[in-house]
């Protein structure tokens, strides 16, 4: 097939299209790689896919309409998967309007280009975020989710009206996926994870929000990539008999799903420092802090209707996946 990953360069772009191109796709990238974190990162993760003869690169913004259609006009594209997108909570409190043009203008653009060239299935990111002030646990996407805590959140809960529209209206199957906080090597810098892991090889204190109270169901982003792929041949269909009294939001009348992907295994925050601190044979110096503003205490994903579609079963423990992601940042950064 003929793929389309937006946000190509980006750390889940770049380690789902590597899988996609070992399954012998073509993969059609497009990012517009700016410098909200290390440029040479996502150059390097490029130059990785750039070693496959079946993946071709555009390097452009979603908000660029011209220049996404061409990409259509040049190719017969099948699926889309839409990655692209500022992520980040505490940014958008300091760079709003860079939401609003990557996350809605930018998702218009793709909603407009899967219409216009009839593509088969869309796939999107949306992000654990949605689930906002909600405190019912693990977070389902059959819970209402109208108090997002952030302009990140409500962008991407944005993503996902927008995608029922066009289901509804265009017959367009639209598949929403909300992330929950992926890690693994090649990692975004702006996260946790990885600043953590930058300081506590310098010898710096960790920033620790909420005095460490805080639980994320972090996700291997193999496992990610493994629930994106088995989707891809699996375009929701519409369903007549959708029950219109009782509407369900994860699903509808029209072509339109939406699931969590996650580990369905909440950590601590302070057990996930204390396993980074084995694999990197240091201990951390903590700063403790209060809550930050547009941040939530904890996710949990309930992942069982995307079992029962597709057979997903994350597989990597926290134990195996940093520690992936520690021999990748020590090779990476010189520091064995
Ligand atoms: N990593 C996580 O924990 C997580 C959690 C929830 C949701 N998500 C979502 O998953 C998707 C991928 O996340 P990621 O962690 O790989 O982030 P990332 O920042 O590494 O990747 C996003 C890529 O999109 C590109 N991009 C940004 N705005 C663009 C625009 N307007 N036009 C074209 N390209 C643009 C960036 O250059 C970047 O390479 C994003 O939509 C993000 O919001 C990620």
């Amino acid at each position: 097939m003929n793929i389309l990953v937006t946000g190509a360069a980006g750390f889940i772009g770049m380690h789902l299209s590597k899988k996609l191109l070992d399954n012998g796709h073509r993969v059609i990238g497009y990012d517009n790689v700016n410098d909200y974190y290390d440029v040479q990162l996502k150059r390097d993760r490029l130059a990785l896919l750039a070693s496959y003869q079946d993946f071709v690169f555009y390097e452009a913004g979603l908000e660029d309409r011209q220049a996404l259609n061409q990409v259509f006009e040049n190719d017969d594209i099948d699926v889309i998967i839409n990655l692209a997108a500022q992520a980040g909570v505490r940014y958008s409190l300091e760079n709003p309007h860079v939401y609003a043009e990557s996350n809605v203008v930018g998702f218009v653009n793709i909603l407009e280009a899967a219409r216009h060239y009839q593509v088969k299935n869309l796939i999107y990111a949306s992000s654990s975020s949605v689930y906002g002030a909600n405190v019912k646990m693990p977070f389902s996407t059959d819970d209402e989710v109208n108090h997002p805590v952030s302009l990140y959140a409500a962008t991407k809960k944005s993503n996902e009206l927008m995608a029922h529209t066009y289901s509804h209206l265009y017959n367009i199957p639209t598949t929403g996926l909300r992330f929950f906080t992926v890690y693994g090597p090649m990692g975004r810098p702006d996260m946790a994870y990885f600043s953590f892991t930058k300081k506590i090889l310098a010898g710096e204190a960790i920033k620790i929000f909420n005095n460490g109270e805080m639980m994320r169901d972090f996700t291997y982003v193999d496992d990610i990539v493994d629930g994106i792929v088995k989707l891809i041949d699996q375009p929701p269909k519409a369903n007549p008999d959708f029950d219109r009294e009782h509407p369900k939001p994860s699903a509808s009348y029209a072509p339109y799903r939406l699931y969590n992907i996650g580990n369905n295994q909440p950590v601590k925050l302070m057990n996930f420092i204390e396993t980074l601190e084995k694999h990197l044979g240091m201990t951390a110096k903590k700063e403790f802090l209060p809550m930050q503003p547009g941040d939530v205490k904890a996710t949990y994903a309930d992942i069982e209707p995307l079992q029962k579609a597709t057979s997903f079963k994350p597989t990597t423990t926290i134990d195996q996946g940093l520690k992936q992601f520690v021999d990748w940042y020590m090779e990476y950064y010189h520091n064995t």
